[in-house]
């Protein structure tokens, strides 16, 4: 993508500044962002030239103001939090239904060529069907996905009803660097590598047989790229098609990062599924091939994290 102008909303976050750092190179950017879960310093690193900032709400934002002439909206802001969305479902439906339904409602006035919603693999549910294909039954259990499968169902609406494009990504789980280990509610990778930066015991949650899908956030910033490129409208996986157990990603970043510890085992989170694989053929129509080199893109995560670790000691 060249010389367009685009906005990412929640621009400030772990997926959006990624987001934020490759269209920059080429497109003028605009950020929304409240800082609830963002941060300035995600995007400190990039030359400024291409980007400017709206500090505030999606919900107070002038958001037809702000979409004149914009080309492609990257929807990202989000409370992006299923334990949050248990302790808060009002708000999370107010930032994620509300919010984005003020973002599709604004883009269909302007004129904007596509909406891209970043929505979740939660939409499923514990589902035992694996590889996860779209054609499998939405089946919510926070409010937090019920909020995602609102925004994909409100993205459909508005290509059906007003002739806006929009495309929904279910994201399964996205690592790399600038993921935030510190919230109570951190990520498994983040929280691994800032366990043993700090020298204490990683957790595992039950027997560590867990598996996951893992997706590289570079390679969720080029299927962002591609769906605001492509002609196709709809839903589509995010993923690598690939799983791997909690026990597999402890061993590779202890490896990784040179260390002998041994993990301490908790009892398994209540609600949490054993299993996420996705079948990721569908995404290939978007002309996204997700890579297969975890280990590299995981050698690349400990890099960054170690040297984030340096600067702040
Ligand atoms: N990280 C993952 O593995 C994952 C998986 C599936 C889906 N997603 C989705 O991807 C998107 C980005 O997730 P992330 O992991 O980067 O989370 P994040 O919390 O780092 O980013 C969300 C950003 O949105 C901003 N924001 C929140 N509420 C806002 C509001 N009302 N107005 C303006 N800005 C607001 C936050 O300040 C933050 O910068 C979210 O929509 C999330 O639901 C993420």
């Amino acid at each position: 993508m060249r010389q367009k102008k685009v906005a990412v909303t929640g621009g400030l976050g772990f997926i959006g500044s990624h987001l934020v750092e490759e269209l920059s190179r080429e497109n003028q950017v605009l950020i929304i962002d409240d800082e609830s879960s963002g941060h300035v310093e995600n995007i400190e690193h990039l030359s400024l030239d291409n980007i400017s900032l709206d500090r505030g709400d999606i919900n107070d934002a002038d958001l037809v103001d702000l979409f004149q002439e914009v080309d492609y909206v990257f929807h990202h802001a989000a409370l992006a939090s299923v334990p949050l969305s248990v302790e808060n479902p009002l708000l999370c439906n107010e930032v994620n239904v509300t919010g984005t339904l003020k973002v599709l409602d604004a883009a269909r006035q302007t004129g904007v060529k596509k909406v891209v919603l970043a929505s979740t693999s939660a939409v499923y549910g514990d589902n035992h069907n694996l590889p996860l294909s779209e054609k499998e039954p939405v089946n919510p259990k926070s409010p937090y996905a019920v909020s995602k499968a609102a925004g994909e169902l409100y993205c459909r609406i508005f290509s059906e009803v007003y002739g806006l494009p929009t495309v929904a990504l279910r994201y399964f789980n996205v690592f790399g660097p600038r993921q935030d280990p510190n919230s109570q509610y951190a990520a498994v990778i983040p929280k691994f590598i800032e366990s043993i930066l700090i020298g204490k015991q990683p957790v595992i949650y039950g027997d560590g047989e867990q598996t996951r899908d893992f997706i590289y956030v570079k390679e969720v910033v080029e299927a962002n790229i591609k769906s605001a490129e492509s002609d196709l409208t709809g839903v589509f996986n995010i993923a690598s098609g690939q799983r791997h157990t909690v026990n597999e990603l402890f061993q590779i970043i202890t490896q990784l990062m040179g260390e002998e510890l041994e993990p301490v085992h908790a009892d398994p989170r209540p609600g949490e599924i054993k299993h996420s694989l996705a079948d990721v053929e569908l995404s290939k129509s978007l002309g996204f091939h997700p890579k297969t080199n975890f280990k590299d893109n995981l050698g690349e995560t400990v890099r960054f994290f170690v040297e984030d670790h340096k600067l702040k000691a």
